[in-house]
Protein backbone atom coordinates (compact mmCIF):
# COMPACT_ATOMS: atom_id res chain seq x y z
CA UNK A 1 0.00 0.00 0.00
CA UNK A 2 1.16 3.48 -1.05
CA UNK A 3 0.07 6.45 0.54
CA UNK A 4 0.47 9.67 -1.16
CA UNK A 5 -0.45 13.05 -2.31
CA UNK A 6 -4.11 13.54 -3.45
CA UNK A 7 -3.41 14.16 -7.49
CA UNK A 8 -6.93 15.78 -9.44
CA UNK A 9 -6.81 12.47 -11.43
CA UNK A 10 -8.09 10.71 -8.14
CA UNK A 11 -10.73 12.84 -7.39
CA UNK A 12 -13.57 10.09 -9.58
CA UNK A 13 -12.51 7.83 -7.29
CA UNK A 14 -12.24 9.74 -4.36
CA UNK A 15 -16.02 11.32 -4.98
CA UNK A 16 -17.22 7.47 -5.48
CA UNK A 17 -16.01 6.23 -1.69
CA UNK A 18 -17.09 9.14 -0.24
CA UNK A 19 -20.45 8.70 -1.51
CA UNK A 20 -20.67 4.90 -0.47
CA UNK A 21 -19.60 5.74 2.92
CA UNK A 22 -21.28 9.18 4.11
CA UNK A 23 -25.04 10.17 4.39
CA UNK A 24 -23.96 13.38 3.48
CA UNK A 25 -20.95 13.10 1.41
CA UNK A 26 -18.78 15.91 0.31
CA UNK A 27 -19.09 17.42 -3.16
CA UNK A 28 -16.23 17.59 -6.04
CA UNK A 29 -16.20 21.55 -4.74
CA UNK A 30 -15.88 20.93 -1.18
CA UNK A 31 -12.71 18.62 -1.99
CA UNK A 32 -11.05 20.93 -4.35
CA UNK A 33 -12.16 24.16 -1.75
CA UNK A 34 -9.92 22.39 0.63
CA UNK A 35 -7.25 22.11 -1.57
CA UNK A 36 -7.20 25.10 -2.29
CA UNK A 37 -7.45 26.70 1.42
CA UNK A 38 -3.30 24.53 2.06
CA UNK A 39 -4.61 21.40 3.45
CA UNK A 40 -3.29 17.93 2.86
CA UNK A 41 -5.33 15.92 1.07
CA UNK A 42 -3.46 11.72 1.11
CA UNK A 43 -4.75 8.82 -0.68
CA UNK A 44 -3.83 5.29 -0.23
CA UNK A 45 -3.35 3.46 -3.03
CA UNK A 46 -2.55 -0.60 -3.54
CA UNK A 47 -0.81 0.44 -7.07
CA UNK A 48 -4.29 0.06 -9.19
CA UNK A 49 -7.07 1.49 -6.99
CA UNK A 50 -7.47 4.19 -4.93
CA UNK A 51 -8.82 2.75 -1.28
CA UNK A 52 -9.07 5.39 1.16
CA UNK A 53 -8.17 8.84 1.43
CA UNK A 54 -8.01 11.46 4.23
CA UNK A 55 -7.78 15.52 4.58
CA UNK A 56 -5.74 17.13 7.49
CA UNK A 57 -5.06 20.26 8.04
CA UNK A 58 -2.23 21.71 10.31
CA UNK A 59 -1.43 25.32 11.73
CA UNK A 60 -0.93 27.60 14.51
CA UNK A 61 0.38 24.76 16.50
CA UNK A 62 -2.60 22.22 16.05
CA UNK A 63 -3.60 19.89 13.39
CA UNK A 64 -7.31 19.01 12.27
CA UNK A 65 -8.23 15.73 11.09
CA UNK A 66 -11.23 16.60 8.28
CA UNK A 67 -12.38 13.26 6.75
CA UNK A 68 -10.85 10.02 6.86
CA UNK A 69 -12.30 7.08 4.30
CA UNK A 70 -11.85 3.23 3.40
CA UNK A 71 -13.51 1.86 0.68
CA UNK A 72 -16.04 -0.29 2.05
CA UNK A 73 -14.60 -3.50 0.14
CA UNK A 74 -11.32 -2.83 2.46
CA UNK A 75 -12.51 -1.72 5.51
CA UNK A 76 -11.12 -3.61 8.11
CA UNK A 77 -8.17 -4.46 7.15
CA UNK A 78 -5.99 -2.40 8.71
CA UNK A 79 -5.85 1.01 6.24
CA UNK A 80 -7.42 3.28 8.36
CA UNK A 81 -5.27 2.78 10.86
CA UNK A 82 -2.04 2.69 8.75
CA UNK A 83 -3.72 6.24 7.11
CA UNK A 84 -4.02 7.55 10.67
CA UNK A 85 -0.82 6.29 11.81
CA UNK A 86 0.85 8.37 8.43
CA UNK A 87 -1.61 11.86 9.58
CA UNK A 88 -0.05 11.60 13.03
CA UNK A 89 3.29 11.24 12.00
CA UNK A 90 2.49 14.04 9.54
CA UNK A 91 1.02 16.70 12.28
CA UNK A 92 4.08 15.87 14.19
CA UNK A 93 6.58 16.89 11.86
CA UNK A 94 4.63 20.01 11.03
CA UNK A 95 5.34 20.60 15.19
CA UNK A 96 1.08 20.51 15.81
CA UNK A 97 0.76 19.46 19.40
CA UNK A 98 -2.69 18.58 18.86
CA UNK A 99 -4.79 16.51 17.02
CA UNK A 100 -8.22 17.18 16.46
CA UNK A 101 -11.29 15.56 14.55
CA UNK A 102 -15.20 15.10 15.26
CA UNK A 103 -17.02 12.34 14.73
CA UNK A 104 -20.78 11.18 15.09
CA UNK A 105 -21.78 10.08 17.84
CA UNK A 106 -23.05 6.43 16.19
CA UNK A 107 -20.14 6.19 14.33
CA UNK A 108 -18.87 3.34 17.01
CA UNK A 109 -16.41 2.07 14.42
CA UNK A 110 -14.45 5.26 13.51
CA UNK A 111 -14.53 5.63 17.61
CA UNK A 112 -12.80 2.37 18.59
CA UNK A 113 -10.19 3.31 16.17
CA UNK A 114 -9.64 6.44 17.82
CA UNK A 115 -9.53 5.43 20.97
CA UNK A 116 -7.38 2.54 19.93
CA UNK A 117 -5.01 5.10 18.95
CA UNK A 118 -4.34 7.19 21.66
CA UNK A 119 -7.38 10.14 21.49
CA UNK A 120 -9.52 11.07 24.23
CA UNK A 121 -13.07 12.08 23.70
CA UNK A 122 -13.00 15.91 24.82
CA UNK A 123 -16.34 17.06 24.19
CA UNK A 124 -19.51 17.30 22.38
CA UNK A 125 -21.13 19.32 19.72
CA UNK A 126 -24.66 19.15 20.38
CA UNK A 127 -26.87 18.41 16.85
CA UNK A 128 -23.77 19.16 14.79
CA UNK A 129 -24.27 16.69 12.02
CA UNK A 130 -27.74 16.10 9.32
CA UNK A 131 -29.25 13.17 9.60
CA UNK A 132 -31.68 11.43 7.30
CA UNK A 133 -34.80 12.23 7.65
CA UNK A 134 -34.35 15.33 8.76
CA UNK A 135 -33.05 14.99 12.21
CA UNK A 136 -29.34 16.08 13.83
CA UNK A 137 -26.98 13.90 15.41
CA UNK A 138 -24.45 14.97 17.94
CA UNK A 139 -20.45 15.18 17.33
CA UNK A 140 -17.90 13.69 19.85
CA UNK A 141 -14.62 16.03 19.61
CA UNK A 142 -11.47 13.54 19.97
CA UNK A 143 -8.06 15.23 20.77
CA UNK A 144 -4.15 13.59 20.79
CA UNK A 145 -2.03 15.10 22.16
CA UNK A 146 1.26 14.89 19.91
CA UNK A 147 4.12 16.65 21.52
CA UNK A 148 4.64 16.34 25.59
CA UNK A 149 7.80 17.69 26.33
CA UNK A 150 8.18 20.88 24.13
CA UNK A 151 6.88 23.54 26.77
CA UNK A 152 10.87 23.12 28.69
CA UNK A 153 12.77 22.72 25.05
CA UNK A 154 14.37 26.10 24.79
CA UNK A 155 17.00 24.44 22.31
C1 LIG B 1 -13.38 4.52 10.10
C2 LIG B 1 -12.60 3.86 8.95
C3 LIG B 1 -11.76 4.93 8.24
C4 LIG B 1 -11.68 2.78 9.54
O1 LIG B 1 -10.92 2.22 8.48
P1 LIG B 1 -10.68 0.64 8.36
O2 LIG B 1 -9.63 0.43 7.33
O3 LIG B 1 -11.97 -0.04 8.17
O4 LIG B 1 -10.13 0.32 9.83
P2 LIG B 1 -8.98 -0.71 10.23
O5 LIG B 1 -9.15 -1.99 9.48
O6 LIG B 1 -7.67 -0.03 10.15
O7 LIG B 1 -9.37 -1.00 11.75
C5 LIG B 1 -8.90 -0.16 12.77
C6 LIG B 1 -9.76 -0.33 14.00
O8 LIG B 1 -11.07 0.18 13.77
C7 LIG B 1 -12.01 -0.63 14.48
N1 LIG B 1 -12.82 -1.34 13.50
C8 LIG B 1 -12.64 -1.43 12.17
N2 LIG B 1 -13.66 -2.10 11.60
C9 LIG B 1 -14.50 -2.45 12.60
C10 LIG B 1 -15.76 -3.14 12.67
N3 LIG B 1 -16.35 -3.62 11.59
N4 LIG B 1 -16.34 -3.26 13.88
C11 LIG B 1 -15.77 -2.77 14.98
N5 LIG B 1 -14.57 -2.11 14.99
C12 LIG B 1 -13.97 -1.96 13.82
C13 LIG B 1 -11.21 -1.61 15.29
O9 LIG B 1 -10.86 -0.99 16.51
C14 LIG B 1 -9.98 -1.76 14.43
O10 LIG B 1 -8.88 -2.23 15.14
P3 LIG B 1 -8.54 -3.83 15.16
O11 LIG B 1 -8.45 -4.24 13.72
O12 LIG B 1 -7.23 -3.88 15.86
O13 LIG B 1 -9.67 -4.46 15.87
C15 LIG B 1 -13.57 3.16 7.95
O14 LIG B 1 -14.39 2.27 8.66
C16 LIG B 1 -14.43 4.10 7.15
O15 LIG B 1 -14.02 4.58 6.10
N6 LIG B 1 -15.65 4.40 7.63
C17 LIG B 1 -16.57 5.28 6.90
C18 LIG B 1 -16.11 6.73 6.94
C19 LIG B 1 -15.96 7.20 8.35
O16 LIG B 1 -16.80 6.94 9.20
N7 LIG B 1 -14.87 7.95 8.60
C20 LIG B 1 -14.61 8.54 9.90
C21 LIG B 1 -15.35 9.83 10.06
S1 LIG B 1 -15.01 10.58 11.63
Amino acid sequence: MLIRKLMEEDLPAVLEIEQQVYPFPWSRQIFTDTIESGALLVVVEDGQRVKGYAVLSTGGGEAQLFNIAVSPDSQGRGLGRELLQWLIEQAKQQQAEMLFLEVRLSNQVAQLLYLDMGFNEIGLRKRYYRCNGGGREDALIYALQLQSENYFNLS
